[in-house]
């Protein structure tokens, strides 16, 4: 098969390893890719938010399926379009990725279906959403309704704060993203991202992961896109798969089938754990990042026959391997992420990292330059390993961090550090 996957960061990475790992693979191309995917896929420049080009590049060189890494193309209806043209693509259509692109939906589609999750309301005016708060007190969390990048959501600890953010949205802080406010109740526990795969009627855990999603060590400092994940999520029990899947994924399944969405693509829920068990927090429609990668370091059937499958509406049919070890990834960031990045500082020592067993350098944000490579975005590398449990796979990632020399990037040094605390605990 030839393959076109769409995106440039770690989880495209992670994908296309996996992808050229499959004997169905003939051919792979990747919009618009980076040095560490050149080592695996022919890179293509083309302007995905053209999906005139996409289809033209998909016709020509019989491309027949098409990957999306990032939610954009999918919130934009890359899919739709393609599908239309009778090519092949994993991925949901913009009706189905509006789970992701509209806070607002999803929170109405919970409401409609009884899928669990915090109390809301929302709102299209600062009075309006601030009546709201006011009525229902700190802490309370705010968001834009829209793709915001990770950057729409105040977790407001004091009403100051709430009604702060609700004029923040509406003053255009995140552009269009904040023309409606989603105000949401604000729920206590422990949170867990849990994948799975969907072919329109048919969803199938992919397992589970927790990210780290502020800047510095001891959960501190501004929001990033994930500092360093680790997979599986141990408060992800079984039975707490079990109940996620019945309370929460089928629920959504069978009510985007209703409404005349039916899901297919990966279903990536955001879930807080609380003592009343799973509530959704969010969902995505596409793989994390970085939690794709310790997903796919322990994924040990083909990727590309579980992706056929889905598109074809099989998923019945098919079921899943696992490694039993747990994976983490500690991402190297530039100086200066999330907020002010400075790029180009050289990295070297890659090389001698490649036939390490149990360890993938995945590349983020890097680029060629003048023969060298060096770091061209804010995440730049995710340092990955597998291990017998999470201390050892973190001991072996900090170690292999410990061999490249690239003494501008800088990292957390306590990913997996709840996951270390309850193996110490238990030990
Ligand atoms: P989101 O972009 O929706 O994933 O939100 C970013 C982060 O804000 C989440 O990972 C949570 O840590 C936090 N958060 C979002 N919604 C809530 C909520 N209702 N209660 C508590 N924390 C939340
Ligand atoms: N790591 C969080 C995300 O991909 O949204």
């Amino acid at each position: 098969m030839k393959v076109l996957l769409i995106g440039s960061g770690g989880r495209e990475h992670a994908l296309a390893w996996k992808l050229t790992a499959s004997p169905l693979l003939s051919k792979l191309y990747c919009a618009p890719g980076n040095p560490g995917i050149a080592e695996l896929a022919e890179l293509v420049s083309l302007d995905v938010s053209d999906h005139q080009a996409v289809i033209a590049f998909c016709k020509e060189k019989v491309i027949d399926l098409v990957i999306v890494g990032p939610e954009a193309p999918l919130v934009a209806g890359l899919a739709d379009d393609l599908r239309a043209q009778n090519i092949r693509i994993f991925g949901p259509s913009k009706a189905a990725a509006q789970l992701e692109g509209s806070k607002g939906f999803t929170k109405d589609l919970c409401a409609r279906f009884d899928i669990p999750t915090g109390a809301y309301g929302r709102f299209n005016n600062a009075p309006k959403a601030k009546a709201y708060i006011r009525q229902q007190g700190a802490p309370i969390v705010v968001k834009a309704d829209g793709l915001a990048a990770g950057k729409g959501v105040v977790v407001a600890m004091t009403l100051d704060e709430a009604l702060n953010a609700v004029d923040a949205c509406f003053e255009g802080a995140f552009g269009s993203a904040g023309a409606e406010v989603v105000v949401e109740e604000f729920l206590d526990g422990e949170e867990a991202s849990f994948f799975c795969i969907c072919d329109g009627k048919t969803a199938l855990p992919l397992g589970s992961a927790q990210d780290h999603k502020r800047v510095g060590d001891g959960d501190t400092g501004v929001n990033t896109g994930g500092m360093g994940a680790y997979a599986p999520a141990p408060v992800m029990t079984a039975q707490m798969v079990e109940r996620t899947m019945r309370e929460l994924i089928e629920p959504t399944m069978c009510g985007m089938s209703e409404i005349g969405a039916p899901f297919s693509g990966v279903l990536f829920a955001g879930l807080m754990i609380t003592k009343d068990g799973p509530k959704l927090i969010e969902y995505n429609t596409r793989f994390g990042d970085p939690e794709c990668q310790v997903l796919m370091m322990r994924l040990e059937s083909d990727l590309l026959e579980i992706i056929n499958a889905a598109v074809d509406g099989r998923l019945d049919e098919v079921s899943l391997d696992w490694k039993d070890e747990p994976a983490l990834t500690v991402v190297m960031a530039a100086p200066g992420y999330p907020t002010d990045v400075k790029k180009g500082s050289v990295i070297s020592g890659l090389e001698a990292l490649e036939d390490v067993d149990g360890v993938k350098v995945f590349h983020a944000g890097t680029a060629q330059k003048d023969g060298q490579l060096v770091a061209n975005g804010g995440r730049v590398l995710n340092v990955t390993a597998v291990a017998r449990s999470v201390s050892q796979a973190q001991a072996k990632a900090y170690e292999t961090i410990r061999k490249i020399d690239w003494p501008e990037g800088f990292y957390r040094s306590d990913i997996g550090w709840r996951a270390v605390e309850r193996e110490k605990s238990a030990s």
